[in-house]
């Protein structure tokens, strides 16, 4: 399970993981760029990224280079002037996460799906996913985005299909 937490209630969602059972393989930091300003404290720009199972002999882990590090610098996506979930995280960490720890085929849950990224990011590699969002007004977005995702991975195809086409493969 992959958990994402800022530094200000870092301490209960470490004890609620553990009381939990689980065991922590990981702490990921992702650093990103522009925090909000600050005049008297340093900026925050970065969170965390717990890597968590519960049982330490039998989990996913699909290594994505030969010298995987715990520090990941990927830029936060901006998205002006459109209706957001608010923190919503970048296609690039999602898919990190989601390739280190399943395979083609396997389900991906995620309980706070905000404008769902995730779902988005499952389709785009082969993985099924189950998402829950409290919040309806999102519906919307999360429609449009696997919409325009779903029409891209079509004329993917089609473009796959005709290349194959015209060279005789
Ligand atoms: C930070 S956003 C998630 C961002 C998302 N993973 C993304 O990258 O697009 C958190 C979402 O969790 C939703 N949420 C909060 N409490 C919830 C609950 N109890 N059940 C389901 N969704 C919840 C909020 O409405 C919000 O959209």
């Amino acid at each position: 399970m992959w958990l994402v937490s800022g530094w200000n209630n870092l301490r209960y969602v470490l004890d609620a993981v553990e009381d939990a059972g689980f065991i922590q393989l990981n702490h990921v930091i992702w650093k990103y760029q522009f925090g909000v300003f600050t005049r008297r404290r340093f900026v925050t720009s970065h969170y965390h990224l717990l890597l968590l199972v519960k049982d330490e002999e039998d989990y996913t882990f699909n290594k994505p280079e030969h010298y995987p590090e715990d520090v990941w610098i990927i830029k936060r996506p901006y998205h002006h002037g459109e209706e957001t979930a608010g923190n919503e995280l970048p296609d690039e960490l999602v898919e990190r996460c989601i390739k280190t720890s399943s395979n083609q085929g396997d389900l991906v849950v995620d309980p706070v799906l905000g404008s769902g990224t995730t779902m988005r990011v499952c389709l785009k590699l082969n993985r099924r996913c189950l998402g829950i969002e409290i919040n309806s007004q999102l519906e919307k977005r999360i429609k449009e985005k696997l919409k325009n995702l779903a029409r891209i991975c079509e004329e993917q195809q089609n473009n796959l299909r005709n290349d194959k086409r015209e060279s005789g493969a």
